[in-house]
């Protein structure tokens, strides 16, 4: 039986009605709606941010803030990230669903205008709303197994480095890999790796060297790959931020993905080979480690 909540209502879809963040107030989620001529729904005209926590605690909030800034104004799309008061926000939806582990979701989208391809008047006030999902981050059974991939042209728009909802061919991408039994798509222009569909593709090579596409519009600049690549320099290892193709993943020591809600995630297999000996890597696991205590570390 559905859990009655202080916020009254009924359960959209867990077991628990959440607090979410709509406009500027609280609302129990099943009194959160926005406009049918909201340009979010109608263009994908909107930009996000997931965030995981752990302990309570956002990880990589202040990055994820900060590229919701540089989507933001990418995107032309006029919200105030700094005047908003994310901060403040994200926190109270922590302590309200009680959240202990799972993600925040972070949505701005430009805002509700009668149909009109070009862009409302300037003063049309963005559709700002945020909630959480409560979930299991660090016992994610996928990282005692490792992930298989496939890989499929890339095929989504030019502008991959802003963060916007238009994800029609990451989620067609994700159904493919489950119709194949498989765990996920790495996306590739010709036989080069560009990332996963959610998440960013790594390699360690046989040099012990870490392995992930340079920065460019082909690529979301993921803060998970930002941290990581900074905990790579701590530990002394070779990061090599450049093109790396489908036979060199595969001939590859070991892979892995990042993402917030995978952290490091290990890849066993693609397009039916095995990487190394098909069980995740050792590096990979260390790294996942270290990710995870960098996450949890001194209050
Ligand atoms: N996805 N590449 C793409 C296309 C992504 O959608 C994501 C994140 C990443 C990894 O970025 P980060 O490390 O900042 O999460 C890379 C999120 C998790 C999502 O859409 O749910």
């Amino acid at each position: 039986m559905a859990a009655a909540s202080q916020d009254g209502g009924k359960p959209l879809w867990g077991s628990i009605v959440r607090t979410v963040y709509l406009n500027g107030s609280y609302v129990a989620e099943g009194d959160a709606t926005v406009s049918i001529f909201d340009r979010g729904l109608m263009f994908a005209d909107a930009v996000y941010e997931v965030c995981s926590v752990l302990d309570r605690r956002i990880i990589d909030k202040q990055a994820h803030l900060a590229r919701l800034e540089r989507s933001l104004a990418e995107m032309a799309i006029a919200h105030d990230v700094a005047a908003t008061g994310w901060d403040d926000i994200l926190a109270t939806l922590i302590e309200r669903n009680h959240l202990i582990e799972g993600t925040i979701y972070i949505q701005i989208s430009r805002g509700a205008a009668d149909r009109d391809f070009l862009f409302p008047a300037p003063g049309t006030p963005p559709t700002v709303f945020a909630f959480t999902q409560a979930r299991s981050l660090v016992a994610n059974p996928m990282a005692d197994r490792g992930m298989r991939i496939i890989t499929r042209p890339d095929r989504r728009w030019g502008r991959r480095d802003i963060k916007t909802v238009q994800l029609l061919y990451a989620s067609m991408m994700k159904m493919e890999a489950k119709a194949a039994g498989v765990d996920d798509v790495w996306l590739v222009d010709g036989d080069v790796i560009t990332e996963g569909t959610s998440q960013n593709a790594c390699i360690i090579t046989r040099q012990g060297h870490l392995v992930t596409r340079d920065l460019g519009h082909h690529i979301l600049p993921g803060v998970t790959r930002l941290s990581l690549i900074e905990i790579a320099h701590k530990s002394g290892i070779t990061v090599e931020e450049r093109r790396f193709t489908i036979a060199e993943a595969q001939g590859a020591a070991e892979a892995f993905v990042t993402s917030a809600s995978l952290f490091v995630m290990p890849v066993v297999e693609i397009d039916g080979l095995k990487v190394g000996d098909g069980l995740p890597g050792i590096e990979t696991m260390a790294l996942r480690s270290a990710y995870i205590e960098q996450a949890c570390g001194p209050k």
